[in-house]
């Protein structure tokens, strides 16, 4: 059994090739893609900066009916190129404050860039883990994220950091892939781990581990489903990555061998149906 490092370490990999180079993930078969099925309104996504749609790797749009308000702070889990940081600074205006959370230099590298392009001045992007936020106590009103908890091997660490860091009354929105009854086979492969499927779980251990941690109200809001060709897309290892020199999806990378030929169908017919994009929500209480 690999170490929670270790497993860290093979998705910071995986996205430090994806940020470098031309490939996809969680959701897209070609960098920029992911962006245009997650339910953004393209005419927003239009006034953005090209190397932040160009580098999102989400799987919805978590600040979509959130009611994040001006003048309030709002925390991204996983905030990687920096989409919804840029999105989430626009709505909070100057009196309010965004801090996004990432562990990979070249995401964080990445979003500074974007930031400065953007001219964003209300964002403070920090190198660290979801499972330990260098964040205090009761600080934020909200945390978002997008696509990364299923990602962690430490769920129930990331779930008792968002109680930790939220204000009393703050709460969580976030977008993520859910899973059921995914074969050992999959759960067991890193590469769909870093394609955001192998670690996913389903909504109701979602919705039991925020009430574990003392949130309430938790629940799903929407649900992107993904037909067999979307899930292809999720999987497909065999995309030329022209900066890296290597045949494989961002899913790739140290201790991660890409899925191809039959070992690719039999994951696709058994995947469809199991695994979508979810919008939960929960409340830290008063
Ligand atoms: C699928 S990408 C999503 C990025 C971004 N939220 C978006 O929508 O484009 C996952 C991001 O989460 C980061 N990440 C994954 N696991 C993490 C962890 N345990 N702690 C901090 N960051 C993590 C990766 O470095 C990557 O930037």
């Amino acid at each position: 059994m690999e170490s929670n490092d270790v497993v860290r370490g093979f998705v910071r990999d995986a996205y430090k090739l994806a940020v470098e180079g031309n490939t996809g993930c969680c959701g897209g078969d070609s960098k920029g893609t992911v962006v245009h099925w997650a339910g953004y309104d393209e005419d927003i996504l239009s006034t953005l900066p090209d190397e932040v749609v160009n580098n999102a790797f989400g799987c919805g749009n978590p600040l979509a009916f959130s009611e994040v308000k001006p003048g309030e702070v709002v925390l991204d889990l996983g905030s990687g190129a920096g989409i919804d940081l840029l999105l989430a600074s626009r709505i909070v205006g100057p009196e309010g404050k965004v801090i996004g959370v990432d562990m990979t230099d070249e995401m964080i590298e990445k979003a500074r860039q974007n930031i400065a392009a953007d001219g964003a001045i209300n964002i403070d992007v920090r190198k660290g883990i979801i499972e330990e936020l260098p964040v205090e106590d009761g600080s934020v009103d909200w945390v978002i994220s997008n696509c990364v908890i299923n990602l962690s091997p430490e769920k129930d660490r990331v779930f008792a950091e968002i109680a930790r860091v939220l204000k009393p009354g703050g709460r969580m929105q976030v977008s993520d892939l859910v899973a059921v009854d995914l074969p050992g086979y999959v759960k067991e492969n890193q590469f769909l781990r870093n394609t955001c499927i192998a670690g996913a779980i389903s909504e109701e251990e979602y919705v039991a581990g925020l009430q574990e941690v003392g949130m309430t109200d938790a629940s799903v809001l929407e649900r992107i489903r993904y037909d067999a060709s979307q899930v292809k897309g999720l999987l497909d290892s065999e995309r030329y990555n022209v900066d890296t020199g290597s045949s494989c999806g961002c899913g790739c990378g140290v201790g991660a061998e890409g899925l191809a030929g039959e070992a690719l169908e039999r994951a696709i017919r058994d995947l469809t149906g199991k695994v979508w994009s979810a919008k939960i929500h929960a409340r830290k209480p008063e």
